[in-house]
């Protein structure tokens, strides 16, 4: 079958079965023009709490499902691969952050979205890397538990000195990969590029960015920008996503290695066989803990 056809089939089917696709950025450009809505993490969480579909698929990674099905726990929700996780998500458990929260009583945990569904039961708020600086903001609390991710921790945590902060070492395997070298070298190579980065780098990383935003912010900025050249420091992806978007202009990945083989994992096949009913996983979740892990989702779009 050609990639038009399974894409039409899909369209049919997904009327038919009155199912939403909602599809992260870093989904192949076959799966995003076959998608109800796609955005970053925040933009997607949001939609979740909106959508009217009876079945929502989510290509994209399982704590992003997870957080589709918290929200709209009437839906049936189905994570378009089964394979794929993120590394992040599941760095940390709940036992460890009971832990470190007995140290530190007094502080607010404050957790990236990026995280499993139980570890959100033992939170206090979510963030997303395009709403972390306005939620951290905004709390109450001057003094913040960060989890899982130190790098985008330690960005947030520069910006605002009138608060106490308390990191963990955990993050995204992918983008923490990449290193001060890789950004001279492209940088070096591309002497007229502006560099935008994703805060999930590496401090000595992210200080070099002419940009530093989520996945949508990225995007946005190239895309506005009178700049014609740039250095994208995220999933290879999005370098994809804006040459097919901005022809005009020229987009270098950082690095060829920045890539995130769980949000590659999805492929227009396995999108089709969700719509047929016979692929992906459902996700199913115990209520008690869809309930506690639920609080600081609402918190979180409630203050970002
Ligand atoms: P965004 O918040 O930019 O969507 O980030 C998601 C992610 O997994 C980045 O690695
Ligand atoms: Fe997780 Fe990193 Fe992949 Fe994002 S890019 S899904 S944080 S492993």
């Amino acid at each position: 079958m050609a990639i038009k056809d399974i894409q039409d089939e899909i369209i049919r089917l997904k009327k038919e079965n009155d199912i939403c696709i909602l599809a992260h950025c870093y989904q192949t450009p076959e799966i995003l023009e076959v998608a109800d809505f796609t955005g970053d993490s925040f933009a997607l969480s949001v939609k979740a709490s909106k959508v009217e579909n009876k079945t929502v698929i989510m290509c994209g990674v399982r704590f992003m499902a997870e957080t589709v099905k918290i929200l709209s726990p009437e839906k049936k929700v189905i994570l378009s691969n089964s394979s794929a996780g993120c590394p992040m998500a599941e760095m940390m458990d709940k036992a460890l952050i009971e832990e470190v929260k007995a140290q530190y009583p007094d502080y607010t945990v404050v957790a990236y979205i990026n995280t499993t569904t139980e570890l959100k039961t033992v939170c206090d708020v979510c963030v997303t890397s395009s709403s972390a600086l306005e939620i951290c903001k905004k709390l109450d609390s001057d003094k913040i538990l960060f989890i899982p991710d130190i790098n985008l921790g330690t960005y947030i945590s520069k910006q605002l000195p009138e608060k106490e902060f308390k990191l963990l070492s955990g993050g995204c395997p992918t983008h923490a990969r990449m290193s001060k070298r890789d950004v001279l070298k492209a940088k070096e190579e591309h002497p007229n590029a502006l560099f935008l980065v994703h805060p999930e780098c590496v401090p000595e990383v992210v200080e070099l960015a002419d940009y530093v935003g989520s996945t949508t912010g990225i995007m946005d900025y190239a895309k506005n920008s009178d700049n014609k050249e740039f250095i994208i420091g995220t999933e290879n992806s999005i370098v994809t996503h804006l040459q097919l978007e901005c022809p005009d202009k020229f987009f270098y990945p950082l690095s060829k290695d920045l890539i995130c083989h769980n949000m590659k994992a999805t492929t227009l096949v396995d999108v089709l066989n969700c719509c047929k009913g016979v692929g992906g996983e459902e996700v199913e979740l115990d209520e008690e803990t869809r309930l506690k892990a639920k609080k600081s989702i609402d918190k979180m779009i409630e203050l970002g």
